[in-house]
């Protein structure tokens, strides 16, 4: 079973954009927890990031057929982005929205997602575990646990 893991606009920065948000950890070591975790559960995973919406919709829609289920953190665009809502519902993969801060805890315009209704869940405000706790809840809900 392979899933896309994908991260929208400025995760590059992480390590360095407001640690006091969203901590110390970098997009490399996302990574290194989301294949540690993929390995624990014994799926494949492609770990992507862009900061263009363009390419995120793109990628959800070549998703079908060579992916099973999409984990994605779609950063600002979440507070944005009809066209990641409507590439997430048109490829019909069940999908996770993650974030590593508490977007309800913040400024009022992260507290609505264009994503979250076209997802399976959202799993946010728990830092590198967000990412995690969303691998192993899209794979319980492929595998039909
Ligand atoms: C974020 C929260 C978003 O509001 C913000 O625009 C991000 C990161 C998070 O992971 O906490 O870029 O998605």
């Amino acid at each position: 079973m392979r899933i896309l893991v994908i991260n929208g606009p400025n995760l590059q920065l992480l390590g360095r954009r407001e640690p006091a948000v969203y901590g110390p950890v970098t997009l490399a070591d996302l990574e290194v927890l989301v294949r540690r975790t993929a390995a624990d559960l014994g799926v494949e995973v492609e770990f992507r990031q862009s900061n263009h919406e363009g390419d995120l919709v793109d990628w959800i829609g070549q998703a079908p057929g060579t992916f099973a289920g999409i984990l994605i953190n779609p950063a600002a665009f979440t507070h944005t982005s009809v066209a990641l809502r409507d590439a997430l519902t048109g490829a019909g993969l069940p999908a996770v929205e993650v974030h590593l801060s508490n977007v309800h805890a913040r400024e009022e315009f992260r507290r609505h997602s264009w994503t979250a209704p076209a997802c399976a869940g959202v799993i946010c405000g728990f830092g590198a575990d967000s990412y995690e706790l969303g691998l192993r809840a899209l794979v319980s809900r492929l595998k039909g646990v």
